[in-house]
C-alpha cells in the first residue's frame, strides 16, 4: 500500500511529492453529491468539477453553455460530500479569457461560494494575465492544454491536438510558461503520448493526461465515461470499467415491470 493512501487530506503540495515520488495521481470528474461521495470514499486524488458537466448533466453538445452559476451549484454539491480529495472546478467559457479582473472574480466566486480548493482554466500564453492575477489571490490554478473543449468551434473537431511541429513546440512552451507563473498543475488532454510524456519530464508540477498516454504524472476521465452512462461516447483512450447505461435501464425496466405487475410493493414494503 502507497504511503499516499493514509493522506487525510490532498493539497498541492502533496500533489507535487506524490510526482517526485513516482506515485501517479488519479483523477475523475464528479459533479453531484452522491457521486462525489462514492468517488472521494473509492480514495481518489482530486475530483474536478468540470465544465464537461455541460455535456453529461444538462445534454448540452459542447461545454460553452454552462455559466459560473451553474458550476458553483454543481461544485458546491461536490464539496459537501468529500473529506480526502483535492477539489477543483472549471472556470466556465467567457469568465476569463477576456478581462483578468473578472476572471478574478469568477475564481473569488466559485472560491467563496463553493468551498472549492482550486479552479482550473483552458489555455496557454494568452491566458497568462488571468491566470497571474487569479494566482495572485492566493487562489491554486490548473491549466489545461491540447484538446480544450470550449475552442470546439475554432478547432472544428475533436481529433488528436498537437501532432504537428508547431502546435508541439508551443504546447511545450505553454506549460514551461503555467509552471513559471505558479500553477500546481496541468491537465493534458488528446495529445500524443510521446509529447505529453516530453512535457511531464521537462516540467516541476503534475500533468494529469486524458488521452495522453501512460508517460504523464496521472489520469483523469470523466466520471460517466469510465462507468459506460455515455454509451455512445467511445474514444480510443476510454477504459470503461462498467456498462451501467445497460445495468441501469435493466434495473428501471425490472422496476417498471413489478410496479405493472402489483409485485411492488409486497406486504414487507408496505406498513
Ligand atoms: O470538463 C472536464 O471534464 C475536463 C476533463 C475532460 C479534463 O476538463
Amino acid at each position: 500500500m502507497s504511503k499516499y493512501t493514509e493522506v487525510k487530506r490532498v493539497t498541492t503540495h502533496v500533489m507535487k511529492a506524490m510526482k517526485q515520488d513516482g506515485e501517479k495521481i488519479s483523477m475523475l470528474t464528479a459533479y453531484d453529491y452522491s457521486m462525489a461521495k462514492i468517488v472521494d470514499d473509492a480514495g481518489i486524488d482530486i475530483i474536478l468539477v468540470g465544465d464537461s458537466a455541460s455535456n453529461v448533466m444538462a445534454g448540452h453538445e459542447t461545454t460553452l453553455p454552462i455559466t459560473l452559476d451553474q458550476m458553483i451549484y454543481h461544485a458546491s454539491s461536490v464539496v459537501r460530500a468529500v473529506k480526502r480529495a483535492f477539489v477543483v472546478v472549471d472556470l466556465p467559457f467567457g469568465s476569463y479569457q477576456g478581462d483578468p479582473k473578472a476572471a478574478l472574480r469568477a475564481a473569488i466566486r466559485i472560491m467563496k461560494e463553493s468551498g472549492a480548493h482550486g479552479v482550473k482554466l483552458e489555455g496557454g500564453e494568452e491566458i497568462s494575465d488571468s491566470v497571474k492575477r487569479i494566482l495572485s489571490a492566493g487562489i491554486p490554478v490548473m491549466g489545461h492544454l491540447g484538446l480544450t473543449p470550449q475552442s470546439i468551434y475554432k478547432f472544428g473537431t475533436y481529433v488528436v491536438r498537437a501532432k504537428e511541429e508547431e502546435e508541439a513546440k508551443q504546447l511545450i512552451k505553454d506549460a514551461a510558461l503555467l509552471e513559471k507563473l505558479g500553477c500546481f498543475g496541468v491537465v493534458l488532454e488528446k495529445i500524443p503520448a510521446k509529447l505529453a510524456t516530453e512535457v511531464a519530464s521537462n516540467v516541476s508540477i503534475p500533468i494529469i493526461g486524458i488521452g495522453a498516454g501512460g508517460g504523464v504524472d496521472g489520469q483523469v476521465l470523466v466520471v460517466h465515461d469510465l462507468l459506460g452512462i455515455t454509451k455512445e461516447f467511445q474514444p480510443r483512450f476510454l477504459r470503461r470499467y462498467l456498462d451501467l447505461y445497460e445495468d441501469m435501464k435493466g434495473a428501471f425496466q425490472n422496476y417498471i415491470k413489478d410496479v405493472k405487475s402489483k409485485d411492488f410493493p409486497n406486504e414487507k414494503e408496505q406498513y
